[in-house]
C-alpha cells in the first residue's frame, strides 16, 4: 500500500487485529506517524495493540493505564510511541511532554485521537478511521489512507 486508500468493513475483532498485524508487516515503517481515529470503542486500541505487537512489542498495556504516551521497544532496535490524546487537556500539555520531539525522528508514532493534537502533527503517513456499523455489534467500518513516500 502506498499513495493508496481503502474503505472495507472488518466483520470482527480478529479481522481488525489482523488488519493491524498486516499494517505492521506491509506498511508502517521507522518514523512513521500513523493516526487512528473514531469514535470512543471503535477499535483504535484494539488496532494500535495489533500494530505493535506486529511491531515486535512485547507487554503492549491497555491504553487507559498510561498518562498520553506509553513507549515499546520494537524489533529492529527501534521504539514505537502510543500516544492517547483522549484525556487530553491543552495544547500545554503536549509542549509540556515535549510533543514535537516524539515525531522527529525514527520511531514509528500512533496517536489516538489525533484531533487533539491539531496543528501539533504533520500529515500523517498512514490515516486508519473506524467506526461502528448499524446493527452489527461485531463489525466496524475501516478505511485506510497511506501517503505516497
Ligand atoms: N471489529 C471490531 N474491531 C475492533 N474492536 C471491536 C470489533 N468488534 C467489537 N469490538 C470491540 O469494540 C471495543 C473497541 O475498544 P477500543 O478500546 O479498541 O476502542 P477505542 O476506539 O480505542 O476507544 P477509546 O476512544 O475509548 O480509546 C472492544 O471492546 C472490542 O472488543
Ligand atoms: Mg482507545
Amino acid at each position: 500500500m502506498n499513495g493508496e486508500h481503502g474503505a472495507f468493513t472488518v466483520d470482527s475483532e480478529q479481522a481488525t487485529v489482523d488488519f493491524g498485524a498486516r499494517l505492521a508487516r506491509d506498511v508502517v515503517r521507522p518514523g512513521m506517524l500513523v493516526t487512528l481515529r473514531g469514535e470512543l470503542g471503535a477499535g483504535k486500541t484494539v488496532l494500535a495493540r495489533a500494530i505493535l505487537q506486529g511491531l515486535g512489542a512485547a507487554d503492549v498495556v491497555n491504553s487507559p493505564t498510561f498518562n498520553l504516551v506509553q513507549t515499546y521497544p520494537v524489533a529492529g532496535g527501534g521504539v514505537a510511541h502510543h500516544f492517547d490524546l483522549y484525556r487530553l487537556e491543552s495544547a500545554a500539555e503536549l509542549e509540556g511532554i515535549g510533543f514535537r520531539d516524539y515525531l522527529d525522528g525514527a520511531a514509528v508514532v500512533l496517536v489516538e485521537w489525533p484531533q487533539r493534537a491539531a496543528g501539533f502533527l504533520p500529515p500523517a503517513d498512514v490515516a486508519v478511521t473506524l467506526a461502528t456499523v448499524p446493527d452489527d455489534a461485531q463489525a466496524r467500518a475501516l478505511t485506510c489512507s497511506v501517503a505516497p513516500r
